[in-house]
């Protein structure tokens, strides 16, 4: 039984417009003790998702708030150091929900139940390019979007966690990629490193007309991330039979009030086309699948694992603000120990 003190992050306030620290308060409490069908786990890495906003939102959607005083959710690759479980053991390398904190106490269920992460493979894929990232990428691109090789495959926030494995993906499979992200910097990565055939950078560049001069005759597949206009501007230029995938809606989540759908959903009728969306956590238990296609890809080099690491628990909040600005290119990490650990 450790006899650290817990150091942990607490909700101080919800979320109005911009999150920062301000959001979070530092606290220090005794390390949980474990009762039956529980164990406790010491958190390695934290998984930072755009959706831990939406946690902070006072009640909206209802029901989704975490009280203030309670530490936030949050995926994590942890090692289990005591337990009263009768499937994990100290040792146990698991990724779970757990919240923002040194050590959290967990029965292993939720959204998201905790397994046992295989021997060798390192935590911080774990965390990401294994976690539901990776899953999310994986099945998203393999299962919704149902490629055939030579497609042209559209994708927004191609430079985030899910948009990096997403986009590479893509890539190995043989479509024709086109990212679309919000920087220089990641425009330069999804050229250069991840093998992606076009960018476009929205901050700067007129995206529907891009668009056009870069696939003159259409698209099949728009992988989106964001939300927002973007999807209106890539159902436009959908080719018969096309598909949008559904994964997320980042530019939404700091909005004060609903943002108009697309007003051309018509172009699904047109086209016969398919939009779809989906949970990365009901693949869960086909994560097997996902992690031997994706492990000798990383393994191998063929797929990077591109990171964003933040160092010490103190830093989740700031991991969590950079996801909403667009500072992080590929998955945002944070490695809970300082100094450095595995
Ligand atoms: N369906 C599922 O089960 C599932 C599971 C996990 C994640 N997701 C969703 O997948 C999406 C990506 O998650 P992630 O963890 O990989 O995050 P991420 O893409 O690494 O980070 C968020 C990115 O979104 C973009 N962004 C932020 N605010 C924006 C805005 N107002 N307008 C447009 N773009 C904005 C930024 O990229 P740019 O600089 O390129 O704009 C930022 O880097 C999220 O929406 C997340 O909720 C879904």
């Amino acid at each position: 039984m450790p006899t650290q003190v817990n150091r942990r992050w607490l909700i101080a306030k919800p979320l109005e417009g911009i999150l920062s620290e301000a959001n979070f308060r530092w606290a220090e409490s005794p390390v949980p003790k474990v009762g039956e069908g529980q164990f406790l786990v010491h958190n390695r890495w934290l998984s930072v998702d755009p959706t831990q906003a939406l946690l902070l939102r006072a009640g909206d959607p209802p029901g989704s708030a975490v009280p203030i005083g309670e530490s936030p959710w949050s995926l994590a690759v942890s090692e289990v150091v005591e337990s009263r479980h009768p499937d994990f053991s100290p040792g146990d390398i698991v990724h779970g929900e757990m919240t923002w904190e040194d050590y959290s106490l967990t029965d292993g269920t939720g959204f998201n139940p905790a397994f046992r992460v295989p021997d060798g493979v390192p935590l911080n894929w774990a965390a990401g390019a294994l976690g539901l990232t990776g899953l999310v990428a994986y099945f998203g691109v393999h299962e919704v979007a149902q490629p055939t090789a030579g497609e042209t495959f559209v994708i927004s926030g191609a430079a985030g966690g899910v948009g990096s494995i997403a986009s590479q993906l893509a890539n190995i499979y043989g479509l024709r990629v086109i990212g679309i992200a919000g920087s220089p910097a990641k425009c330069d990565w999804l050229l250069k490193e991840a093998g992606v055939d076009a960018v476009i950078n929205y901050h700067q560049e007129d995206v529907g007309r891009r668009l056009t001069e870069l696939s003159p005759d259409g698209i099949d597949i728009f992988f989106d991330t964001v939300g927002g206009p973007i999807l209106e501007i890539a159902l436009e230029r959908l080719r018969t039979g096309g598909r949008v995938v559904l994964c997320g809606i980042t530019s939404q989540y700091l909005a004060n009030s609903p943002t108009p759908g697309p007003a051309n959903l018509v172009q699904l009728i047109m086209v016969h086309g398919r939009m779809e969306g989906f949970l990365g956590r009901d693949f869960i238990p086909r994560r097997t699948e996902a992690f031997e296609a994706l492990l000798p890809l990383l393994r191998s080099g063929r797929l990077q694992s591109k990171e964003d690491v933040l160092v010490g628990l103190k830093e989740a909040p700031k991991g969590l603000a950079r996801l909403l600005s667009g500072e992080n290119v590929g998955k945002q990490l944070v490695r809970v120990d300082d100094p450095p650990g595995t």
